[in-house]
């Protein structure tokens, strides 16, 4: 079902300092930084070989994951594992009885189709599902 680790988020309460620190420390020097106003919060992206760390930021208290935040401080927030085909993988959970987020998939960035599985259902570590679709 998981094929590969797509990206692993990070919570950050302040995403140019996180940046910084990454581009000192680590040389992890090329991001793309996303503001999903929608969502109450910016994404900033780079690309670790062939995956990826996502740094996520909320811009108000409305953000799905600004109370993670103030309770728990920055750290790591999900982990996202590519699939082939989303809707059948969320149609698989669903036969199991595996607790979702997300019914069907939403919108992720670069062009990718995403849903949350709940933390409960993963040994409390939020999940995510990725759907590269094809170009
Ligand atoms: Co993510």
């Amino acid at each position: 079902m998981f094929h590969e680790i797509d990206h692993i988020g990070m919570a950050v309460t302040d995403l140019e300092s996180a940046i910084a620190s990454y581009r000192a420390q680590f040389d992890v020097a090329d991001w793309q930084i996303v503001e999903l106003p929608e969502r109450h919060m910016r994404v900033a992206y780079a690309r670790i070989g062939g995956s990826a760390i996502e740094l996520i930021t909320p811009t108000g208290p409305a953000a799905a994951f600004s109370r993670f935040l103030a309770e728990r401080g920055p750290g790591m927030h999900h982990i996202a594992y590519r699939v082939h085909d989303l809707d059948a993988t969320l149609a698989t959970l669903r036969q199991r009885g595996v607790r979702l987020i997300d019914d069907i998939g939403r919108p992720g960035l670069h062009g990718t189709r995403v849903a949350f599985i709940h933390p409960m259902a993963v040994a409390g570590v939020l999940t995510e599902l990725v759907e590269h679709v094809a170009p």
